[in-house]
């Protein structure tokens, strides 16, 4: 199987493509940094050549909602353009499993509009919609530091391990398109602030770290039970436990 990550230099992009190789396929990996650039198509003509499978696990950077619908749009139309002339038969989009609940932040804007653009388009998808990964709560402690102390939501969450959601990406490439496939979460909910703490701890970073809804992107919104997956979740198996002690 010839697959391209679009994303593949990222956080889960870069678990995907070495999973894919391991497991013998060809990947072709599709970055701003490897000469493609999804939000214009720049790089992207001749990219897909022979390519079966797009698993789109890209990240633009967006800051407000009218920028992040216009960017998300941007990406998986061009990406789908490129699939449909070069004969690609699945795309993949890795979504989030709030986006359809929730109407948050520009990111949540733009995933919402990535899937509607996805959903009509002309080749065979599957949306993949994940909780947030382990290491989630961490790198919203990093966004939301002012004078020297970070502020956490106090979010209730059930994450899953990236390496797993990284496992079940591969596994739906490797499978026929499925369309809206089940919320991809771990198995147990957890607490955002504890879990902010506690991955600093195992890093022995000491900065100050308070429960808090001011200063994040993610509000009030958030809370309650929101954040957890639908019914017919697809439970993955590493707990933030044996996550953290692995790091
Ligand atoms: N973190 C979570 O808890 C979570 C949960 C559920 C779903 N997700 C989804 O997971 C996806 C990936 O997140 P991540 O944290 O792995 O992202 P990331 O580490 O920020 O990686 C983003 C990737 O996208 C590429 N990229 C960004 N802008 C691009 C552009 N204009 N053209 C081509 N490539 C571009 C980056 O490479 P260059 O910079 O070189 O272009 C990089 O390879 C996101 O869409 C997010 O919604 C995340």
């Amino acid at each position: 199987m010839r697959s391209a990550v679009a994303g593949g230099t990222g956080r889960i992009g870069a678990l995907v493509v070495k999973r894919l190789r391991a497991r013998g396929h060809d990947v072709v990996s599709l970055s701003r940094g490897q000469g493609v650039d999804l939000v214009t198509g720049e790089g992207l003509h001749g990219a897909l050549a022979g390519v079966d499978v797009v698993i789109d696990v890209s990240n633009p950077a967006v800051a407000e909602v009218a920028t992040a619908e216009r960017v998300f749009a941007a990406v998986s139309e061009n990406l789908l353009a490129a699939e449909a002339k070069a004969g690609v038969g699945h795309h993949i989009a890795l979504s989030i499993a709030a986006a359809d609940r929730v109407l948050g932040n520009p990111h949540y804007y733009g995933k919402r509009v990535q899937e509607q653009v996805v959903a009509a388009g002309p080749v065979p998808y599957t949306i993949a919609p994940a909780t947030q990964f382990h290491d989630f709560p961490a790198m919203i402690a990093d966004w939301s530091t002012v004078d020297g102390v970070s502020h956490v939501p106090p979010l209730l969450l059930q994450p899953a391990a990236p390496e797993d959601v990284a496992d079940v990406l591969v596994e739906l490439a490797e499978g026929e398109p499925q369309g809206r496939y089940a919320d991809i979460a771990g198995p147990l909910t957890e607490d955002a602030v504890d879990m902010a703490r506690r991955t600093r701890a195992a890093h022995a970073d000491a900065r100050p770290l308070r429960a808090s809804w001011r200063g994040v992107a993610l509000g009030v919104e958030f809370a309650g039970e929101v954040m957890l997956p639908g019914d017919g979740a697809r439970i993955t198996p590493t707990t933030f436990d044996d996550w953290l002690a692995a790091l």
